[in-house]
C-alpha cells in the first residue's frame, strides 16, 4: 500500500478481537518506531510494550485501552531532551508523537488496528508500571486486530476540516 492509502485507511479502532498479536508484526511495529526522527536525534523516548494479561490490567486502571490485547507505552525522558535556545522549549512530546504515528501506521499496513490513547492518569500510570522519575508516559498505542468494520477511506472529507482552512500559502 501507498503510504496515503496507509493513512486513509487508518482510523481509531475501539473493539478489538481477542487475537493476539504474532511477535513478527509487533517486530516490525516497534522497527518503525526506531527509526523514527527525533530533534537533534537525541531519542529521549523509550517504549514500554503491554501484553501480558497483569500488564495490560495494570495500564488499564490508568487508561480505557479497549480490551486490546496489547499497548505500547511511549515514554519521553524530559531531561534527555533537546531543548530550543531561543525559549526553552523542549520536544519531548514531539519526538514520543513521532513514533508513535509511525507504530500506528506499520500497525495498519500490517492489518491491524489501533488508537492513540492520551486520556490516561498519568501518576497512576507511572506507578503501576514504576515508571523512574525522569520518564514521562506521553501517549499510550493500543494495538490488536479490529473487531469493527472498516471506515472509509473517504470519510476525511466530512470528519476533517477542508484544505482551504488547513493550508494557506505565502
Ligand atoms: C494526541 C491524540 C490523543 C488521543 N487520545 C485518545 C484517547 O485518549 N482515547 C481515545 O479513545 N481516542 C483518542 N484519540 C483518537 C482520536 O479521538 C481520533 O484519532 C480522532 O477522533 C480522529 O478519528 P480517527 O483516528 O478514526 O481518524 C487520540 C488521538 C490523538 C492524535
Amino acid at each position: 500500500m501507498e503510504l496515503l492509502e496507509i493513512a486513509k485507511k487508518r482510523h481509531s479502532v475501539r473493539k478489538y478481537t481477542g487475537k493476539e498479536i504474532e511477535q513478527e508484526k509487533l517486530d516490525k511495529i516497534l522497527e518503525a518506531a526506531h527509526v523514527a526522527p527525533t530533534a537533534a536525534n537525541m531519542q529521549p523516548v523509550r517504549l514500554i510494550v503491554v501484553k501480558s494479561k497483569e500488564g495490560l490490567e495494570k495500564v488499564g486502571k490508568a487508561a480505557n485501552i479497549y480490551q486490546a490485547p496489547a499497548a505500547i507505552v511511549v515514554c519521553a525522558n524530559k531531561t534527555k531532551a533537546w531543548k530550543r535556545p531561543f525559549d526553552g522549549k523542549i520536544t519531548t512530546d514531539i519526538d514520543a508523537s513521532i513514533l508513535t504515528d509511525h507504530m500506528m501506521l506499520e500497525a495498519t499496513e500490517l492489518g491491524l488496528g489501533s488508537v492513540w490513547i492520551c486520556y490516561f492518569n498519568p501518576d497512576i500510570l507511572k506507578e503501576e508500571l514504576n515508571l523512574p522519575e525522569n520518564l514521562e508516559p506521553v501517549n499510550i498505542l493500543a494495538l490488536g486486530y479490529s473487531d469493527e468494520p472498516d471506515a472509509s477511506a473517504e470519510r476525511h472529507k466530512d470528519m476533517r476540516i477542508g484544505m482551504d482552512e488547513l493550508v494557506s500559502y505565502l
